[in-house]
């Protein structure tokens, strides 16, 4: 290349793609997934979640990629190029916020993925066979306060160093030999699980859809959870597809993060669900139940503490690139916007927002007022996870439908993303993600949000 770019970009396409799934594909997938389905009821959260990601996960993606790459900037500078001098950039701020919040928690959880690589390191994770010494490795792990925050810090700061590095270098090659290694990894996990006593039960749990379960508060967390493991919503694709050059094909590049992050959520379900029922676990667990499940599929293998070595590093890597990609957009606020150096804005923002996840940590049994029912029936790290992941994502992706359907327009978001002629998908193609975007997805979201507050039923 004969000259350096102003702003970081992407080595090229795949580099890109690797990059965005890297975002996409995290926690989301193997922890979120699993135990917002078990909660949901199932085979009709999956069902719900799938129609999602295809009605407004991936008609999303696409438009905060093409804001991203015409205008190069946060999700703040974005609406501030596009509509100067109105109040657009104030969702874009929300968003920024968002991420903030997200992460806060996020890395909690994070630090649980860590603990538990270190656990099975020294062999703790050996010989956990059943559900009860499983959950007790669970609840004691998670309830030691020095150890919940030590673990959420160490996460932390890796993640600050990591962006700090700026987006290319860091960020890209991590993913691209780590998430094939990881796909694999999964499939043989899934292999296992399938074949344990009673693990077809869990198959049939996972797509079976029983529509006695049907509830406003299911809609809303597949929905929530349908942007969430896309990371969509507050602006992160707008930020990552500001790295993004002109010649990538959004299209395709959009369309490859949403197949492969779906196809793991549904893979991490394929582990979870048929292990779950073999040893008699409930799937309405809660935020524990990914890790209290995997342990013990482990022990049922041979070799069984080198998968589980090997599992954790990967979720651990994977979590990262998530972490990384929801600092970045607040990093990338701070920087673009208020004119703060890279480093300073990582180390600062990241030291604000281990503050705020302290709480999460402490959510899990550590300290009983922040613990499960303590606020309004819920632990802080619940109701942070459904305000920022499920509520505020599904609003701020309504509003941005409602600012590409309505105010910048389909045709200036088509010609966006298809600015050479080789890029075109066929009219009725373009027409339904435009149809999308302005009418279903503000729509569908406006009713389960108007439906929640009318009759209560938050979750
Ligand atoms: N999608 C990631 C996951 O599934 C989490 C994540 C990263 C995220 N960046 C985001 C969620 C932005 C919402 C918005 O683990």
């Amino acid at each position: 290349m004969a000259s350096t770019p102003p702003r970081g970009q992407w080595s090229g396409q795949l580099g890109f793609i690797l990059a965005a799934a890297g975002s996409a594909i995290g926690l989301g997938n193997i922890w979120r997934f699993p135990y917002s389905a078990g909660e949901g009821g199932g085979g009709l959260f999956v069902l719900i979640y799938l129609l999602f990601v295809l009605l407004i996960g991936v008609p999303v993606m696409f438009a905060e990629l093409s804001v991203g790459r015409t205008t190069h900037r946060n999700p703040v500078g974005a609406f501030k190029a596009l509509v100067p001098g109105s109040w657009w950039p104030l969702l874009g701020g929300v968003g920024v916020l968002t991420g903030f919040c997200i992460l806060a928690f996020y890395s909690v959880v994070a630090g649980w993925t860590l603990g538990y690589l270190f656990s099975s390191f020294t062999g703790m994770l050996g010989n956990i066979s059943t559900n009860e010494a499983s959950s007790a490795l669970f609840t004691s792990l998670i309830g030691n306060p020095g150890q919940a925050i030590l673990l959420t810090a160490i996460f932390m700061v890796v993640t600050v160093v990591v962006v700090r590095g700026g987006v290319s270098s860091g960020i890209e090659r991590m993913t691209t030999i780590l998430m094939p290694i990881l796909f694999v990894l999964l499939l043989v996990l899934a292999g296992r699980a399938l074949t344990l006593d009673g693990g077809i039960d869990g198959l049939v749990y996972l797509f079976k859809p029983d529509f006695s379960e049907l509830s406003m508060a299911v809609v809303m967390s597949a929905l929530g959870q349908a942007l969430f493991s896309l990371s969509l919503g507050m602006g992160a694709m707008i930020t990552y597809g500001s790295y993004l050059s002109d010649e990538a094909n959004l299209w395709k590049a959009g369309g490859s993060v949403a197949g492969f992050d779906t196809l793991i959520a549904i893979l991490s379900g394929l582990i979870i669900f048929p292990a779950l029922f073999s040893v008699g676990a409930e799937p309405t667990a809660g935020p524990g139940l990914v890790f209290v499940v995997l342990p013990t599929i482990f022990s049922s293998m041979p070799l069984g503490n080198i998968v589980a070595i090997l599992f954790f590093m990967l979720l651990t890597i994977a979590a990262l690139t998530s972490t990384v990609s929801l600092l970045e957009v607040v990093v990338s606020y701070f920087v673009d916007e208020k004119g703060w150096n890279r480093t300073r804005s990582a180390v600062t923002i990241g030291a604000g927002c281990l503050a705020l996840a302290i709480p999460s940590a402490l959510s899990q049994g550590a300290l009983p007022s922040l613990s499960s029912g303590g606020i309004f029936g819920w632990d802080f790290l619940t109701l942070n996870n459904n305000i920022w992941g499920n509520y505020s994502l599904s609003i701020g992706a309504m509003l941005f439908c409602i600012f590409v359907g309505w105010k910048w327009g389909i045709p200036k978001f088509l010609e966006a993303v298809e600015s050479a002629g080789d890029r075109r998908i066929p009219l009725p193609a373009s027409r339904f993600v435009g149809i999308l975007l302005r009418f279903v997805c503000p729509i569908a979201v406006l009713a389960t949000l108007v439906y929640i507050v009318v009759t209560g039923s938050y979750f």
